[in-house]
């Protein structure tokens, strides 16, 4: 930990940490530059071969037994956009991995480490499991049991059948306000995919998107990796109750502009991930008007509308665009098919352009990220079966709104503040108090704790952007009622602890 924790405040922006992460980097970064400069120590000088695969002469050459043998070959090439990627894990990554090695169960393993950095939802699995149980094979195979509906190749931007059903499902989940157009629909292999794709689309290499923070961890490579396009975090504050101001982003886009970055676009989740916020009219209407006036694009990532389960009503862009007339060519929605019906493992994503050009080159790129003919099968069955829906729908919003509750109440009882949430599967708690020193050192020293004494894993706001040190996310949509009970007893132990040393 001692030296990832550094590296990771150097990865993560500045704060106290600075010196005490620039000096290991600096360190590390001559070590590499070192090993890399530094000539061959072998024992003989590399062989006389300019190319190895210039042509099949030298391939036949290299696969004499004196090459085999021959220990002097550099090392193979590896893009640096490839490596760039094997950078130092977040500590998201470092605490999903002692998860992976040490799993808590409740009776095979009690004493390990307790998932709540996972975004997903296992509270409504039954009722998936009960359908697939019925309906499963004939969902895939059909009636009479055949594969030639699923081995075939497929349009590879989804069977219209499931943009059918999607609008289906779409308009059950709105309440029957809007009946999305499949023409301006492409399914993709999760929402990851469609977010990646619609960056390609709106942005060059080099530009960026303004996205409003904290954000879930890992949303800048979703962006970035293979696009090379850079997230602008938009800060949002506890003053705020976590609400997106347009004062902030108007802020944040100046400051871009002065530093030389295109901003091409805004990227708004909606509810937004950890802090559960939904976006309300007025400010989606004030969004669209900032993106024209900026001309930028707006990507509304809706990937979790139908697991909103707070009081507010919950308003897609969808809904903005169908009121008004506003230029719909700079608008993009997102939905998460597999997050909202607990399958994220089936991976559907939807991407939903009002831009015909956007439409067109998404239907190509999605040859990329196919959703195989199985899983389609399988889902416009299941989208299809709409009083089956309609049940999820509702028993999933009262059980996430049930574990909600519950869980704000446990922290709560440990002196541990909430903001109020309305959607997805995690609640954002304010645990500055317990935190040694007012930074991002502080935060993730108490994360550190919490993984590795009390043994739960949590996301720090610092790898979610946050500015605000003290903040962690809570994944509670993975947990039953007893092991909310388990988590709570732990983490009062470390309030305890912290409360004994304070
Ligand atoms: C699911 O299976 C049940 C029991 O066989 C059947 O009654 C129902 O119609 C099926 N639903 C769908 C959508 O196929
Ligand atoms: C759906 O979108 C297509 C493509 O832009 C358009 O031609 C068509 O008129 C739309 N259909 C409806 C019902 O709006
Ligand atoms: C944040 O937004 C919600 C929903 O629009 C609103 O009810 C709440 O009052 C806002 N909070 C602040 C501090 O502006």
């Amino acid at each position: 930990m001692r030296v990832i924790v550094p590296l990771q405040g150097l990865v993560q922006g500045t704060g106290g940490l600075f010196w005490g992460s620039v000096i290991p980097c600096a360190l590390l970064y001559f070590l590499q530059l070192y090993l890399r400069t530094k000539p061959c120590h072998h024992p003989q000088p590399p062989p006389s071969h300019k190319d190895q695969d210039q042509d099949s002469t030298s391939f036949h050459r290299s696969l004499s037994s004196n090459h085999r043998h021959s220990t002097s070959s550099a090392s193979a090439y590896v893009s640096p956009r490839a490596n760039s990627l094997t950078a130092a894990n977040s500590p998201y990554y470092l605490g999903l991995h002692k998860v992976a090695v040490d799993p808590y169960h409740q009776t095979h393993n009690p004493h390990g480490v307790i998932q709540l950095a996972l975004h997903q939802n296992t509270l409504s699995l039954d009722l998936i499991q009960d359908w697939i149980h019925l309906n499963g094979s004939a969902a895939v195979l059909g009636t009479p049991l055949g594969i030639s509906r699923i081995v075939p190749y497929q349009p590879l931007h989804g069977l219209m059948d499931l943009k059918v059903a999607v609008a289906g499902f779409m308009y059950q989940v709105l309440e029957n306000l809007i009946f999305f157009n499949t023409s301006r629909m492409v399914l993709t292999a999760g929402a990851t995919s469609a977010i990646e794709i619609l960056s390609f689309c709106l942005a060059d290499n080099g530009n960026a998107f303004l996205v409003p923070t904290p954000l879930s961890p890992g949303f800048d490579g979703v962006v970035k990796w293979r696009t090379g396009v850079e997230i602008v975090p938009v800060p949002c504050r506890s003053t705020d109750d976590f609400n997106l101001s347009i004062t902030s982003l108007e802020r944040t886009f100046k400051q871009a502009k002065m530093r030389g970055q295109k901003v091409r676009g805004i990227i708004i989740n909606n509810p937004s991930n950890p802090a559960g916020k939904l976006f309300d009219r007025e400010t989606l209407l004030d969004l669209l008007d900032f993106a024209r006036e900026k001309n930028i694009h707006i990507i509304s990532n809706e990937m979790f509308a139908g697991s909103s389960y707070g009081n507010e009503e919950f308003v897609s862009m969808a809904e903005i665009m169908e009121a008004e007339d506003h230029d719909r060519d700079r608008v993009h929605i997102v939905f998460g098919l597999s997050n909202e019906l607990s399958v994220p493992g089936l991976k559907v994503g939807v991407i939903y352009s009002y831009n015909d050009n956007v439409v067109a080159a998404s239907s190509k790129l999605a040859r990329f990220s196919t959703v195989s003919a199985p899983t389609q099968r399988l889902l416009i069955s299941m989208l299809s079966d709409t009083s089956f829906v309609q049940k999820f729908i509702e028993v999933n919003r009262l059980r996430l709104r049930k574990m909600y509750n519950t869980f704000v109440a446990g922290l709560k009882q440990l002196g541990i503040e909430c903001t109020r949430s309305s959607g997805g599967f995690c609640c954002w708690a304010d645990m500055s108090r317990l935190i040694g020193s007012y930074s991002e050192k502080g935060e993730l020293e108490l994360w550190d704790r919490l993984l590795n004494v009390a043994k739960i894993n949590v996301t720090p706001g610092s790898s979610c952007h946050c500015i605000e040190p003290g903040w962690f996310r809570f994944c509670f949509a993975t947990s039953t009622e007893k092991d909310v009970s388990v988590v709570m007893e732990r983490i009062r132990r470390t309030v305890d602890a912290t409360n004994g040393h304070g």
